[in-house]
């Protein structure tokens, strides 16, 4: 969580990182700061958006920004980021967590702080080991540290460094011409460069204008490695769509069949799998564990990643553990990844942004394909991750899926969209929604349900619908509509007779049925029609009405869809 940003060279630094933290605002947007080296240190915070800071101008080519996601004190000027040293002349930019960040203060008492905040202590604990080297002292400091950081800092008598360091946060340089800049992500600095190194973990660079030097963390001259980015500016922009979650909802077509593509080379022979990852990717996972047990017959655990790494599992040699992350940074999916490998099991990642921490750790990666996604509500990572588990459930039980006619059967759903804005403007203002799936469908109804709560704040809660009975039928009532996903499968008989046990109550029901059925007129208030396709395979496809569903929702409640309130595209934080 959090963005920052860096930039020496021979440009408006201070033009150059605004541009670049409204390119990072997806990883927190609660409030935001620059501070460039003009001679003197100028600070400058907003709360709130990053385009706040566009009406500050400060003359200076080197400098560093910050978008903040809160985690320790409520969003305030205070609290935003850049965090100065008591003399005003080291600024320090900082995404993670510092764990023994009272104890630090403490140890700092002499230095006056003024925020509430774990990075403060860094900005106080360079400016005491500072004697005229900021490397040196940023290297000191750095060894106090528990928790996790990327940072970056300037100071005001070295006018021509930037110092970033990373443990357990991500960060990458952009290698330009005259000109470098070091970010959370590529995407801050893909309009200038596609020139990259990733920084791995506990290294250090010292970035000028003219050039990047690489260190370890005992200060050690190390190689750089630059990469090429093989995506573009275009991929940043929105294309005419209103937000990026629509433009990522209409890529499907294109991303499902570039996923399709992949060739599976990992090792997956195990006696047992164990899939893990968090949210959307969850039910991605939640799918696999489905289709891998079906078709292939291995024991498959499924488990969200943040209750994997605290509960003892029992994991060894024989095992699989496979990790699903969009990011590649998520925190509770790299710290089960970390213990599966500790505890000796094989380790797949399933990643889309190449060269995240993820995707370098584990023993294996698959690669998603799905191109840069923006909008903080996941929606093609999660088909091309099913796509990709697809994939590995045909390896593993050499049987096939034929998904060639997946991309076309999403065009098709994608044309309905004005009708689904028709239904969404029949119940947009609802209180609360029930998503209900069964077999291979339940993991969609749990992330129809997520994808309604977290862009239109309307709750809603996904079932497997064979437990409704069991509780939640006693909040059906006419004010409550119920999306129940229906398609042509072994469970179907058994859904509608959930949905008519719905009906007696009064509940309203939105069904998501196979081209051709319908009965299923009879029982549901509204029909959105899924092409007909391998019953396994259907998830693919009875997402898609759900993403588009819970887009036009939050469009009519005016919600803030690709940030919505209190999220963060990137969750490097427990
Ligand atoms: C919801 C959403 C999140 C992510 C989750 C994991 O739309 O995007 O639930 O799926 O935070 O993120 P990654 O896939 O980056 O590990």
């Amino acid at each position: 969580m959090c963005g920052i940003i860096g930039y020496v060279g021979s440009r408006n630094a201070c033009e150059v990182i605004v541009r670049a933290l409204e390119r990072l605002e997806y990883r927190g947007y609660d409030s935001a700061g620059i501070a460039v080296v003009n001679e003197k240190l100028e600070v400058s915070k907003v709360v709130g958006r990053v385009e706040k800071l566009k009406s500050r101008k400060f003359e200076g080519t080197i400098g560093v920004g910050h978008t903040r996601w809160s985690t320790h004190g409520k969003p305030s000027i205070e609290n935003a980021h850049p965090h100065v040293s008591c003399d005003g002349k080291i600024a320090v930019v900082h995404n993670g967590i510092i764990e023994n960040y009272l104890e630090l203060k403490e140890e700092l008492k002499t230095h006056s702080f003024k925020s509430e905040t774990d990075t403060e202590v860094i900005a106080h604990l360079i400016e005491e080991n500072y004697s005229g080297n900021l490397k040196e002292a940023v290297l000191k400091a750095i060894k106090k540290l528990v928790g996790a950081y990327a940072l970056c800092v300037v100071h005001e008598s070295k006018p021509d460094e930037i110092i970033a360091v990373r443990s357990g946060s991500p960060l990458a340089l952009g290698i330009g011409v005259g000109e470098n800049f070091v970010a959370s992500d590529v995407s801050a600095f893909i309009e200038h460069t596609k020139k990259t190194v990733y920084l791995n973990e506990r290294e250090l660079a010292v970035v000028k204008k003219n050039g990047v030097e690489l260190f370890d963390s005992e200060g050690k001259k190390k190689q750089l490695a630059i990469v090429e980015v093989n995506w573009d500016l275009e991929q940043a922009q929105k294309s005419g769509f209103k937000h990026f979650m629509l433009k990522e909802i209409f890529e499907q077509p294109r991303t499902v069949e570039e996923t399709s593509k992949i060739k599976i080379n990992a090792e997956l022979k195990a006696d047992k799998i164990f899939i893990t990852a968090c949210g959307t990717a969850s039910y991605a996972g939640l799918v696999g564990k489905y289709v891998i047990e079906r078709l292939a017959r291995v024991p498959t655990e499924w488990v969200l990643a943040s209750e994997f790494r605290y509960s003892n599992p029992i994991v060894g040699r024989k095992d699989l553990l496979v990790v699903i992350s969009q990011s590649g940074e998520t925190a509770d999916t790299l710290a089960a990844l970390r213990l599966a490998k500790e505890k000796g099991a094989r380790t797949l990642a399933i990643v889309n942004v190449v060269d995240s921490t993820i995707a370098r750790e584990a023993d294996d990666v698959v690669y998603t394909r799905a191109g840069l996604e923006i909008g903080v509500a996941s929606t093609k990572a999660f088909t091309s991750q099913l796509v990709a588990l697809y994939k590995i459930a045909e390896k593993m039980s050499g049987k096939k899926m034929d998904l060639s006619g997946i991309p076309k059967a999403i065009e098709k759903i994608l044309a309905k969209d004005k009708e689904i804005t028709e239904i969404a403007r029949k119940y947009f203002k609802v209180y609360n929604f029930l998503f209900l799936g069964r077999d291979v469908n339940y993991p969609i109804a749990l992330e129809g349900a997520l994808k309604m709560k977290e862009i239109s704040y309307i709750h809603a809660e996904g079932y497997a619908a064979g437990e409704m009975k069991h509780g939640p039928i006693a909040l059906v009532t006419d004010e409550v509509p119920t999306v129940a996903i229906a398609v042509n499968d072994e469970v179907k008989t058994k859904i509608i007779s959930n949905i008519q046990e719905i009906k007696a109550r009064n509940g309203k029901i939105i069904a998501i049925a196979t081209e051709g059925d319908t009965e299923i007129k009879k029982h549901a208030n509204e029909v959105i029609y899924v092409p007909k396709t391998d019953a396994l395979l259907t998830p693919l496809l009875t997402v898609i009405p759900l993403q588009l569903l819970a887009y036009h929702t939050a469009e009519l409640r005016e919600c803030d869809i690709d940030k919505p309130r209190n999220l963060a595209k990137s969750v490097t934080v427990e």
